[in-house]
């Protein structure tokens, strides 16, 4: 897993600094047991909060903070900042397009990432569209201070609980939008969610989710394609998360769930195979709308 991110470290990590701050270290790579204090850092360091000889990265798509390894690792699976940021990029692009085709343009709007995580798409997004105002909400409450620390110009990050309520009024956004959130909730959660977003989602406004669909059915969940296409819903526990609540596991939706379940709540407008994402493991994307 690591061994990319072993051959090429971010160059803002400085090896003599590191060194200098851990002598243990420096005495481990002396007596041979690593090469360099990179291969320290990116096995244990980060998981052991070393983050002296660390300079804070920033992201090449817009200069703001790039979120600490273990931040990222636990959205993302993978501690490698770069793609972290460009996936981060790609996601806000085709979100702002969405937006734009939708609600006709990109101005004066509030905008609500659930889920947001340590706000990888929220400041992309914000960045790119001025005309937008932010928020960001996620159970995660160290990955939340992390965004009002680092990227509080531009979003404005607000932690919730596992259920609902969200602390904003009714009818309170333009636009809602969640990024690999449904993707991991219990199947009466993510009921209670989509009332919650439709609560707070203006009359008129859309929301818009990924989900993992039939590109997912393959691998380590082959074995529940049969409950894939006659359930239509997955929910795998065999894969927890670190820093996050048992609940948070891995979900895979059927298409024709969503548009009977989810259509309960919103209405579905449109489902999307593989729309968000690159590659093989891209998610299908759910766009859904509150009645005026
Ligand atoms: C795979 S991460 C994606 C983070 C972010 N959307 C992104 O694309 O970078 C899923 C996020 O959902 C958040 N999450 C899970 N359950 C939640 C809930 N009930 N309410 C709010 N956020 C939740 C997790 O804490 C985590 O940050």
């Amino acid at each position: 897993m690591y061994a990319m991110f072993l051959l090429k470290p971010p160059i803002d990590f400085d090896e003599a600094a590191y060194l200098a701050a851990y002598p243990e270290i420096a005495q481990a790579k002396a007596d041979r047991i690593f090469d360099t204090g990179w291969q320290h850092f990116s096995v244990y360091g980060w998981r052991e909060g070393r983050w002296r000889g660390l300079k804070p990265l920033a992201n090449p798509h817009n200069g703001l903070p790039v979120p600490s390894p273990h931040l990222r690792y636990r959205i993302h699976g993978a501690v490698e900042p770069m793609d972290l940021c460009r996936v981060g990029n790609f996601n806000a692009n085709l979100i702002s397009e969405v937006i734009r085709t939708r609600m006709g343009s990109t101005e004066n709007l509030r905008v609500l990432d659930f889920g947001c995580g340590c706000g990888n798409v929220s400041s992309a997004l914000a960045f790119m569209n001025p005309g937008l105002t932010v928020y960001g909400t996620d159970i995660d409450e160290e990955a939340i201070r992390w965004c009002r620390d680092n990227i509080g110009s531009v979003v404005h990050s607000v932690a919730n609980s596992a259920l609902p309520p969200l602390p904003f009024e009714a009818n309170f956004f333009d636009f809602i939008y969640c990024v690999s959130v449904f993707t991991h909730l219990p199947e009466d959660m993510q009921f209670a969610w989509l009332d919650e977003l439709k609560r707070v989602l203006k009359p008129g406004g859309y929301a818009w989710a990924t989900f993992h669909g039939e590109n997912h059915v393959q691998g380590n969940f082959a074995q529940y394609r049969e409950q894939w296409e006659n359930r239509g819903f997955v929910y795998d526990t065999r894969f927890p998360t670190e820093g996050l609540p048992e609940f948070y596991q891995t979900t895979l939706h059927h298409p024709r769930y969503i548009e009977r379940e989810w259509s309960k709540h919103l209405h579905v407008v449109e489902i999307k195979k593989m729309a968000c994402g690159q590659g093989d493991f891209a998610h299908d994307t759910a766009l859904l709308h509150k009645a005026d």
